[in-house]
C-alpha cells in the first residue's frame, strides 16, 4: 500500500505541498484531482521518488522512499510503472525503443521476449501500427498511448497517471478508462491518477481526494464528494468560476 503523512513541500520558495496525509489500499484506484497548480503532478513525483519531501514521508509497502539510497529507491521503483501528463517518451527513439529500451532497464528479457511485450503493449492502446514511429510523428493523444503502453509493458504492480484522459477525444478517453479498470480487475493494480477529468472519478475511482492550494480538501466516496456541500467542493465540482473569482466578468 502507499501511505502518505503530512508531506510538505517547497519549490521555488513557495509551499506546493503543505502537510499531505492519505493512503491508498492494495488494489484500489485512488483519484487525486484539483485545479491547475493545485500540486497534483508535484505529488505524483514524491510517490515515485522523483522529489523529496522536504518533511513528512512517503511509504510504499512500508518504506520510507525519501530514506532509501538510489540503489534501493531502484528496486521500489521497479514496482511502480508511470504515464506523464506529456508522454515523456526518448524522441530520439522510435516508439517501440523507446517501450524496449524499458524493458530491458527493469530485467533480462530475450530480444524476442522484448519484442513480442513490445507488439502485446501497443496492441493493448491501440498503436499496433505505430511502433516504428517517431514520437515526433504522432499526436498528443498517441503520445498518451505510448506513455501508458511503456508503463504497463513493465508489469507494475502500482500505476499512476498524469492526466491520462486530458486531450483525448471522448472515444480514446472511454477506452483509457476502460483499460484502468481493467487492469484493476484483471492485474489487480493499484492506482493513483491524477487529473481534472470528473468523468475519471465517476467511471473509475474507488476514492477520490480533492486537494486545493497543496491541502486535501476531501478524501471520501465519489457519491460523497457529488453531494458535498463544501464551498471549494461545490466550485471545483461545479466548474462556476464566479465562486472563485466573483462575479467580474
Ligand atoms: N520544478 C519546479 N520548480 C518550481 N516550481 C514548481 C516546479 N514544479 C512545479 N512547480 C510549481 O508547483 C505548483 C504545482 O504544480 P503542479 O505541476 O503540481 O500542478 P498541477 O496540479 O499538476 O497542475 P496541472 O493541472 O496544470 O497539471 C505550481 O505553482 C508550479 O508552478
Ligand atoms: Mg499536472
Amino acid at each position: 500500500m502507499i501511505q502518505v503523512e503530512n508531506l510538505y513541500k517547497e519549490l521555488g520558495s513557495k509551499p506546493v505541498l503543505k502537510g499531505l496525509s492519505f493512503e491508498v489500499n492494495d488494489g484500489e484506484t485512488f483519484v487525486v484531482i484539483g485545479k491547475s497548480g493545485s500540486g497534483k503532478s508535484v505529488l505524483l513525483k514524491h510517490l515515485i521518488g522523483l522529489l523529496k519531501a522536504d518533511s513528512g514521508k512517503v511509504m510504499i509497502d512500508g518504506e520510507n522512499i525519501g530514506a532509501l539510497s538510489f540503489k534501493e529507491l531502484q528496486r521500489v521503483r521497479q514496482k511502480i510503472g508511470m504515464v506523464f501528463q506529456s508522454g515523456a517518451l526518448f524522441d530520439s527513439m522510435s516508439v517501440g525503443e523507446n517501450i524496449a529500451l524499458a524493458l530491458r532497464s527493469k530485467e533480462e528479457f530475450t530480444k524476442w521476449e522484448i519484442k513480442e511485450k513490445v507488439k502485446e503493449a501497443l496492441e493493448i492502446v491501440d498503436l499496433a501500427e505505430a511502433a516504428d514511429l517517431m514520437p515526433s510523428e504522432l499526436s498528443g493523444g498517441m503520445k498518451k498511448r505510448a506513455g501508458f503502453a511503456r508503463a504497463i509493458a513493465l508489469d507494475p504492480q502500482y500505476m499512476l497517471y498524469d492526466e491520462p484522459t486530458t486531450g483525448l477525444d471522448p472515444v480514446m478517453t472511454d477506452m483509457i478508462n476502460r483499460l484502468m479498470l481493467k487492469f484493476k480487475q484483471q492485474k489487480e493494480i493499484t492506482s493513483v491518477i491524477v487529473t481534472h477529468e470528473l468523468r475519471i472519478v465517476h467511471d473509475v475511482a474507488d476514492r477520490v481526494l480533492l486537494l486545493n492550494e497543496g491541502e486535501v480538501a476531501f478524501n471520501g466516496l465519489p457519491a460523497e464528494i457529488e453531494k458535498s456541500e463544501d464551498p471549494v467542493v461545490r466550485q471545483f465540482m461545479t466548474g462556476d468560476s464566479t465562486l472563485a473569482i466573483g462575479e467580474k466578468i
